[in-house]
């Protein structure tokens, strides 16, 4: 099983190291070797627990590194949890009929066009095991969100990674060179996690239309609701022209309900059901969930609320990183921001977890990075001053 790069990036990458620009830090034959104690997704992974550490609720008291949104779930939401308490002891068959009722209502598709999952995690597992059991490839940016690509792997399916552009953008006309005869499936993550960067919408329709005639894409849009224009920069649009694409959307993040486990998928009624042979949402997704869920789906006040919010914070975050003493970071269409760090990624998170602030690291290209979730203003705040302690 080998992860590949694309020849166009191979000969650029190339000429930009013997250009003395970046250092290599993976090596290639017929596909990227990894190199000991990197993750194939150039993660770092952390020393400590930082993200459920239960027998320690308090060791971290700054939770930044899972892209939460401090200001949900909707008081909306919350009231239909509480309600849905007394009548839990029912399967939800009902309401996850409605809630799917309502996605497709508020896209203009039929309930046909949607798959629900717990969390989008599970659209993301869904695709990662229909496509990853095709035994071809699956093709994504680099780096990324991984959970498909993961899951495709884990399923003997190569994961061929093509490096973001130099703007940290998806470089995509080296994707579509990328695409062969055995591709299953193209993944795109707009607005991309973990970069926080954006694609422009008509150059991410054209690459819709132009590759999905050749092979399925998946666009991940569990970021879209922070964007001053979602609708203009979501791809929904081209499922009603039968463009062979599948949309993931979550409550995790603009609706503030991560803990709550809601999320779906959009596409043909064709793909909708490939995808369902893969899930276990009945299962999977509770009665007070898809209850809250239906609270707060097109809950505009409150997306508002939150947009806000997080624009506000992430100002902030800007300002505090140069603080630091940080010279540079990526500007960020999301909830988290990505900066590079002038330590190793390990000894940073480790350095950050010990005060008890919680990010995430990452190598990529010739550096080490930081992303940070936006929380509240205290809590960005908060990671400044341990930021600058620690620089
Ligand atoms: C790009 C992206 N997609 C999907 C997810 C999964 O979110 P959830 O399973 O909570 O819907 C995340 C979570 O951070 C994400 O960043």
């Amino acid at each position: 099983m080998a992860f590949k790069i694309t020849r166009r990036n191979w000969l650029r990458s190339s000429a930009m190291i013997a250009a003395g620009s970046v250092i290599p830090i993976q090596s290639w034959a017929n596909g990227i070797t990894i190199p000991k104690g990197t993750s194939p997704t150039g993660e770092i992974e952390p020393d400590l627990n930082s993200f459920n550490d239960f027998e320690n609720p308090n060791q971290l008291r700054i939770r930044l590194n899972a892209n939460e949104n401090p200001y949900g779930p909707s008081d909306n939401a919350k009231m239909a949890l509480r309600q849905a308490i007394d009548t839990s002891f029912r399967y939800p068959f009902t309401e996850t009929k409605e809630l799917k009722s309502m996605i497709a209502e508020k896209y203009g598709l039929t309930p046909e066009h949607v798959a629900l999952g717990g969390g989008s995690t599970e659209i993301l597992t869904m695709a990662g095991m229909a496509f990853g059991l095709q035994n071809g490839s699956v093709i994504s940016a680099f780096p990324t969100f991984r959970t498909l690509l993961d899951t495709a792997r884990r399923f003997d399916c190569e994961w061929i990674q093509v490096p973001l552009d130099e703007n940290y953008k998806h470089d995509l006309a080296a994707i579509k060179d990328a695409v062969q005869p055995n591709t299953r499936l193209v993944y795109i993550c707009n607005p991309n996690n973990p970069t926080g960067t954006l694609l422009t919408p008509d150059d991410l329709q054209n690459f819709c239309i132009e590759t999905a005639a050749r092979v399925p894409v998946f666009i991940d849009e569990a970021y879209t609701e922070f964007l001053d224009d979602p609708q203009k920069n979501s791809v929904i649009p081209l499922i009603h022209n039968g463009v062979d694409i599948i949309v993931a959307k979550t409550f995790s993040k603009i609706y503030g309900m991560a803990g709550l486990r809601v999320g779906y998928a959009l596409g043909s009624p064709e793909r909708i059901k490939l995808l369902e042979k893969y899930g276990v949402s009945l299962s999977i997704i509770t009665k007070t969930s898809v209850e809250a869920a239906k609270a707060c789906l097109g809950d505009s006040g409150f997306e508002n609320f939150c947009r806000n919010k997080n624009k506000e914070a992430r100002d902030l975050t800007y300002r505090v990183i140069k603080e630091a003493g940080y010279s540079m970071y990526i500007p960020s269409y999301t909830s988290f921001v990505m900066f590079p760090i002038n330590m190793e990624g390990k000894s940073f998170l480790t350095k950050m977890e010990k005060r008890g602030v919680g990010v995430r690291a990452w190598q990529f290209n010739d550096r080490y990075w930081c992303r940070v979730s936006i929380g509240t203003l205290e809590d960005m705040k908060g990671f400044g001053e341990i930021l600058k302690e620690i620089s």
